[in-house]
């Protein structure tokens, strides 16, 4: 490792020691504590986290980090500080909490940022560097490791707020993307430590869509792909603020649907079926997906389905099947 990355991993964690002193310790910090309370956190998630404040000060992280030796062209590379025209350094995150990004071996690498209120944005994150890419980086992977190989399966979040919450409820193989849908790294990272992926993301537009392109991935790096739906509105920390992590367990993730079922209903939204036409598109496309599971109980069942919903003989789908099968690669 060259010099100046052991640096920036050093900065990080003086700079995680300092938040969270801050967010503990200081006047200013006391206000981001007791958001941080009245959203639920307890201490023992805020110590386990190592959650800090950054203080609203133009120099205060600067000012920190040149008393102990840091370059600040160094602390500019790695995020940390601002630069301006006239070379004056300043500090990055100002009046944030802070949530320290590790990477998967524990060392923090990257900082999020969230504002108090309703400022934009409202996460904050460290710029793309040699040791932070954002498309790389499983949050909590490096505590979520083990229960995900043990469990056997992983549960996918879009939100730092989701994957604590759901610790703190005893879901420890959870692990976050940061708002962005996963890539084809990180799935293959998780098939490397299971074979089921849960995918939970917010019960919203965007969260949906996201959803159906992680559940594609996922599936084509060879996992069984399921996906937790969330009421409207909701995202998995809402739910569990307001219901428990027990009824988050039993309601969501234990009635995740299948990749199909998922994509049956994601595709019913965008048909009438009560017109002729849209419903012989809905059963193509359907098709389509049935026809490339690998094991046939599974696609007897899907067909079957779809044969009582909508009066069709199972030769006929089967058929069509066959026939769409020899054309796969
Ligand atoms: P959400 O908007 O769903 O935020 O974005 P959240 O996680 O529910 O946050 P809270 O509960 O309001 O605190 C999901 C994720 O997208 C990324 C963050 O990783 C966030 O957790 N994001 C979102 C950003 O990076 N920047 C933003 O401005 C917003
Ligand atoms: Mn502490
Ligand atoms: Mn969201
Ligand atoms: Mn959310
Ligand atoms: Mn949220």
């Amino acid at each position: 490792r060259n010099p100046e990355s052991q640096n920036i991993l050093d900065a990080h964690q003086w700079l995680v020691k300092l938040y969270h002193h801050l967010l503990r310790n200081s006047k200013d910090g006391k206000q981001a504590y007791e958001y941080l309370a009245d959203r639920g956190f307890t201490d023992e998630i805020i110590e386990k986290y190592q959650l800090g404040y950054s203080p609203n000060s133009k120099d205060f992280v600067a000012t920190f980090l040149e008393k102990k030796g840091f370059h600040p062209q160094t602390m500019v590379k790695a995020g940390l500080l601002s630069v301006n025209s006239e070379g004056e350094y300043s500090d990055r995150f100002r009046g944030r909490i802070i949530f320290p990004l590790r990477n998967h071996l524990g060392k923090t690498v990257a900082f999020a940022g969230r504002a108090l209120g309703d400022q934009q944005p409202k996460y904050l994150n460290s710029p793309e560097t040699d040791l932070f890419h954002k498309g790389q980086l499983l949050y909590n992977f490096d505590l979520a490791r083990s229960s995900i190989r043990k469990q056997n399966s992983v549960v996918l979040f879009e939100g730092y707020a989701d994957v604590i919450s759901s610790f703190q409820a005893g879901v420890t193989n959870a692990v976050g993307t940061m708002g962005t849908s996963i890539s084809t790294n990180q799935a293959k990272l998780l098939k490397r430590y299971a074979d089921k992926v849960i995918i939970c993301y917010d019960g919203d537009q965007a969260g949906i869509d996201a959803a159906v392109k992680a559940a594609k991935l996922v599936k084509n790096v060879g996992c069984q792909s399921n996906v937790a739906r969330l009421p409207e509105g909701q995202d998995p920390d809402d739910f569990i603020r307001k219901n428990g992590g027990e009824r988050f367990k039993r309601e969501i993730l234990d009635t995740s649907d299948t990749y199909v079922t998922f994509i049956m209903s994601y595709l019913k939204r965008n048909y009438n079926l009560q017109l002729e036409g849209d419903r012989i598109s809905y059963i193509e496309e359907v098709l389509k997906e049935v026809a490339q599971l690998d094991r046939a109980v599974e696609r007897e069942h899907y067909l079957h389905e779809i044969s009582q919903e909508f009066q069709m003989s199972m030769d006929t789908l089967k058929e069509e099947v066959q026939q769409i099968r020899s054309h796969l690669g």
